[in-house]
């Protein structure tokens, strides 16, 4: 069983996926591993420590993936680039599958397996391989400490000779995995905290770790979570009162950090342009959801846009990717639980179950073909 760890492609992508530690494990479980040089540098982790835990370290990507059983990446590679891997090699990566058929279908050409991280379900047996958390807790960590960088003034109160420092105000919009550990961390830095959600359920996460709740809390907002958990997208009216409540609130904030997304749909538009007009200057808003279409409406891909009015709005690409060594340590610890699952250790052998559920609910390619019902064409 050959498994390989390719570089990442795609520049600004900081992550890897597998680390010493992992490494130390496949080989344990009686795989080779071959890590590409430098994959690892982006994260902290050199050529020399993956050496050390048994991997051998190969010069390009086209010797690293030669003969691999299995291929473990954090971005979905091209199938082009895999040429030289022995048929019915599995992928394993966070395969961005929507609207990508022609890419998904180029792996189903060349007899590829690839399976979805992101589509595992979030049932209890999988939450160590729930990549979706494991990420966005780290991009709600990394979302309060960008925008304390940003915001030119101390979070915590502070007495001291030369007179006292107010505590920052901290509002934070969406309040699911990424939302919590930013209230969280928000609170240890000594902000004031408030939050808000569509989910009921979020209020008493919101109280008992010590902020605020503020939501128009009506008849729609008590049907607002589906059966997997999720927000529903609200009707126009709700939008409407919310933005009505939620106006007056951001005016008073010193940072507001949006993280609400709909499943399968854009963002939500929480903050308008007059919103963030109506803060003070040097206040910052961070967009956590500025690649699926952003919460603020003037939130731009990859930049830090200044309004007129002296209000710095944040909207990094790959949040989790700003704090590579950790997001790469765990979501490598998720891929591994998940591989785990599929290796025959008597056999020293890949050995799939195709009738297990996480099986099913993560391969999209196999045998030829799109095998996945959300994925199918038409
Ligand atoms: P998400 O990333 O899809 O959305 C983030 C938050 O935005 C959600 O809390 C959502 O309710 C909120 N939101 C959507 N529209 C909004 C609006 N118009 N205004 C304000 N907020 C809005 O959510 P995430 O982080 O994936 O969590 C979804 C659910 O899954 C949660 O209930 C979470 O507790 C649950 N979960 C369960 C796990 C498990 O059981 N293994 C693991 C992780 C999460």
């Amino acid at each position: 069983m050959r498994i390989a760890v390719p570089a990442e492609v795609e520049q600004f992508e900081t992550r890897v996926a597998a680390t010493p530690e992992t490494v130390r494990k496949f080989v344990g479980f009686g795989a080779q591993v071959a890590v590409q040089a430098g994959a690892g540098l982006a994260s902290g982790v050199t050529d020399a420590d993956y050496l050390a835990a048994g991997a051998s370290v190969t010069a390009s990507a086209a010797e690293t993936l030669a003969g691999s059983d299995l291929v473990l990446s954090v971005r979905r590679p091209a199938a082009d680039a895999l040429a030289g891997v022995a048929p019915g090699c599995a992928v394993v990566c966070i395969a961005d599958p929507y609207g990508a058929q022609d890419a998904l279908s180029a792996f189903a050409g060349k007899g590829l397996r690839l399976f979805a991280m992101e589509l595992m379900p979030r049932i209890t047996r999988a939450q160590v391989m729930d990549v979706l958390s494991s990420q966005a807790n780290l991009a709600g960590y990394r979302a309060v400490v960008d925008g304390a960088g940003e915001y030119g003034r101390a979070l915590p109160m502070m007495m001291t000779a030369a007179g006292t420092v107010p505590a920052a105000r901290i509002f934070i919009m969406g309040v699911g995995v990424a939302g919590l550990q930013a209230i969280a961390t928000a609170r240890r830095m000594g902000a004031i905290v408030t939050a808000t959600d569509v989910r009921p359920a979020t209020k008493e996460q919101v109280e008992s770790l010590g902020a605020k709740f503020l939501a128009v809390e009506d008849e729609e907002f008590k049907q607002a979570q589906t059966a997997g958990g999720y927000a529903k997208e609200m009707s126009a009216d709700y939008q409407a009162k919310q933005a009505a409540l939620t106006a007056s609130h951001i005016a008073k904030q010193d940072i507001v950090i949006t993280t609400a997304l709909i499943p399968g749909r854009p963002a939500p538009r929480l903050v308008s342009a007059d919103m963030a007009a109506s803060m003070r200057a040097g206040s910052v808003i961070v967009d956590l959801a500025v690649e699926r279409g952003g919460n603020c409406e003037l939130s731009k891909p990859g930049e830090i846009v200044v309004t007129p009015n002296g209000v710095k709005i944040v909207g990094h690409l790959n949040v989790p990717g700003r704090l590579a060594a950790t997001a790469s340590a765990l979501y490598a610890k998720n891929l591994l639980a998940f591989v785990e699952t599929m290796i025959d250790k008597e056999k020293k052998a890949l050995a799939i179950n195709f009738e297990d559920e996480l099986v099913r609910a993560t391969l999209l390619v196999n045998d030829g073909a799109i095998v996945h019902p959300n994925f199918q064409k038409a």
